[in-house]
């Protein structure tokens, strides 16, 4: 089958639902709201708007032929307007794909790491969708130390990770086993629509999963059930092409 319009991907989207009823649990019953034990712990602590999203410098026709994993990045910032509308990529994509999931109260959430973000002071955030801001929930270790936050060290020299967390405990409530698969392919449509925005920026990066899952509990209160990290992104300026 040929996907060349947002119809087509909408239709294959809906089929991944349809599958869910292979689930023997949500054959048996309808689907329900998620109950309001099941979902994460709320979380404190200061507001940091950010600007509105910074526009594409370039069409996805221009950058796609040369999307590639980049794992090697320069020094420099990215700006609060990059970060932005990486999250609001993010966002619209899961928003606009599964929106019966979100109203039935399984929702994803964006965290960002910020290490080198113009305006935004080092720590990690959880992105407030509905009024394009950032919720700092921990600090962040910097330089090496930073390090000790991901498997591959390189990750942590990225200017930013976007890290894509998903309510475990609320999407097997609602599907049965499949609701795992359900919450593995919104992450990845999320965190593959992050990175083309980031293309779009001529910004560079990649999805990774290599995540220490004590850093998260910690720090971002992912128990790994209510609040189960899924995916990241990894995101800064390419570092410099080597001379010729
Ligand atoms: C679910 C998923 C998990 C991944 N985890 C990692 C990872 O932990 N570390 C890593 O270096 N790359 C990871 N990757 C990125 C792939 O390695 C990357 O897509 C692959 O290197 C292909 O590179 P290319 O895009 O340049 O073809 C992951 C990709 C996916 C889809």
């Amino acid at each position: 089958m040929s996907v060349t319009t947002d119809q087509d991907r909408y239709r294959l989207l809906g089929d991944l639902m349809i599958d869910s009823r292979l689930d023997a649990d949500a054959v048996r019953r309808p689907l329900a709201p998620v109950p309001a034990y099941l979902m994460p712990a709320p979380d404190q602590g200061p507001i940091v708007e950010l600007p509105a999203p910074a526009a594409p410098r370039a069409t996805l026709d221009d950058v796609l032929p040369g999307r590639v994993a980049v794992r090697d990045y320069a020094p420099g910032p990215i700006t609060a307007a990059e970060v932005s509308a990486i999250l609001a990529a993010a966002e619209t994509m899961d928003a606009q794909s599964w929106p019966g999931e979100r109203a039935g109260g399984v929702g994803l959430e964006f965290f960002c790491a910020a290490w080198r973000v113009t305006g935004v002071d080092t720590g990690l955030y959880r992105y407030l969708p509905g009024r394009d801001a950032l919720r700092r929930v921990a600090s962040l270790p910097t330089g090496p130390a930073a390090a000790e936050l991901v498997i591959q060290t390189e990750f942590a020299d990225a200017a930013a990770l976007l890290v894509v967390t998903g309510n475990l405990a609320a999407s097997l409530d609602r599907h049965g086993s499949h609701g795992h698969r359900l919450l593995l392919s919104r992450a990845g449509a999320a965190g593959h629509a992050a990175w083309l925005a980031a293309l779009r920026l001529r910004l560079a990066g990649t999805v990774f999963a290599g995540l220490l899952p004590h850093v998260l509990r910690e720090r971002a209160g992912a128990d790994g059930y209510h609040r189960a990290p899924l995916l990241a992104f990894a995101v800064a300026h390419p570092a410099a092409e080597p001379a010729a």
